[in-house]
């Protein structure tokens, strides 16, 4: 049932390439629009949607997290997202006019299941984004957008990951095409690269023995570092979450802007740092400033692991391990910029003895609040 491999964590990670395909599958028709009627959300209801709250929990928020620069670049509707376990209990702010995504993978996480009820109570729409059929999430949504990823058995959530940014992207096209924003070419332009993202899934999935031989040669660490920015910086929490889950590391994203905020503080010799690059072609002056904060760590002794598209030069002199992913447009980047994280945190669990499908003390669905 592993399907050859040694563990579901392994096999569901090589199966991304397909969980993504299978998730754009028949929701894009043949003019290059979308077509996600399936949301059943009426058109007028979208139109005069005003703010978008999106929750969720772990790994999940962190695609939330994502999905915050897309839909607020593609539709111009403010989106905040919040972990669903501190949501209802602030109060928020929500009326009919507030359109609610709830992501998660089992459809059955308590806290986000609380949540969308109390979104509800208050006259929101709920939608959730979801990858379990008929589960308590979707059946008590007001409409569902299903992640096709394919039954997810490791607890470390991967695949299931990356078809809920997907979906989240679909969210955000649909609704930009639904409202005719500003972006109807770029629109057209970003589903078009998104078909491509199943193939530059797969090429990193090709090249990643030497992350393997990397994370062995550093199980004995205590701590690692992950740096990113803009939606690097979700890559980051989520390359942290990762080995925190699996091999019980001490591990911690920042946002490489804050690094002079505090964190630098952090960095001794030989401490590993992995730093998630942004394109050098989109926001070209994000991708500088990361390249002098790699230069800054790396002068304090820092061991740098550069995960940089392919072709930029800029980050080779201060790479001690550089990790190439192929290029695409700057929101599409976390697609590919994961995977090497995930096969990093899952090659050093195994190197240090871990349970890798079953890590301790954590459940696949958490049921409980
Ligand atoms: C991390 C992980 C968890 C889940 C979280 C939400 O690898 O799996 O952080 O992402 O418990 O679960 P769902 O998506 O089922 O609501």
């Amino acid at each position: 049932e592993k399907g050859g491999y040694d563990y579901f964590m392994l096999k569901e990670i090589a199966e991304q390439p397909k969980a993504v395909s299978d998730t754009l599958l028949g929701r894009i028709d043949a003019s290059g629009s979308l077509s996600l009627d399936e949301i059943r959300i009426p058109a007028h209801v979208l139109r005069e949607a005003d703010k978008i709250v999106v929750v969720a929990c772990g790994t999940a928020f962190h695609a939330g997290l994502i999905a915050k620069y897309a839909i607020e670049h593609w539709t111009r509707i403010p989106c905040e997202v919040e972990l669903a376990s501190e949501f209802r209990y602030r109060d928020p702010i929500l009326d009919q006019r507030t359109l609610v995504v709830a992501i998660s993978q089992s459809g059955e996480t308590m806290d986000t299941l609380m949540a969308l009820r109390h979104a509800r109570e208050q006259g929101a729409r709920v939608l959730a984004i979801c990858n379990t059929n008929g589960s308590t999430i979707p059946r008590e949504s007001d409409a569902v957008l299903y992640t096709h990823a394919g039954p997810e058995v490791a607890v470390a959530s991967t695949k299931a990951f990356l078809t809920q940014v997907v979906a989240c992207y679909l969210v955000a096209l649909y609704l930009g095409q639904v409202r005719g924003t500003q972006w109807g070419d770029e629109i057209r332009a970003v589903i078009r690269d998104l078909a491509q993202i199943s193939g530059a899934v797969e090429r990193v999935l090709e090249t990643m023995e030497p992350v393997r031989e990397l994370a062995r040669s550093l199980a004995h660490k205590n701590t690692v570092l992950f740096l990113g920015r803009h939606v690097g910086h979700p890559v980051a929490l989520e390359g942290a979450l990762k080995l925190k889950e699996l091999a019980y590391m001490h591990a911690e994203g920042f946002a490489a802007g804050e690094l002079k905020h505090g964190p630098i503080a952090l960095i001794e010799e030989d401490l590993p740092v992995v730093v998630v690059v942004p394109s050098p072609r989109g926001r070209s002056v994000l991708h500088d400033k990361i390249v002098s904060n790699i230069q800054e760590i790396r002068a304090r002794g820092a061991r740098t692991i550069v995960i940089a598209e392919e072709g930029d030069e800029a980050v080779v002199p201060y790479a001690d391990h550089l990790v190439r992913i192929p290029a695409t447009p700057t929101l599409l980047q976390p697609m590919v910029a994961t995977v090497p994280l995930q096969v990093f945190a899952c090659e050093l669990a195994t190197a240090r003895g871990n349970e890798v499908d079953q890590p301790r003390n954590l459940a696949k669905s958490v049921t409980v609040e």
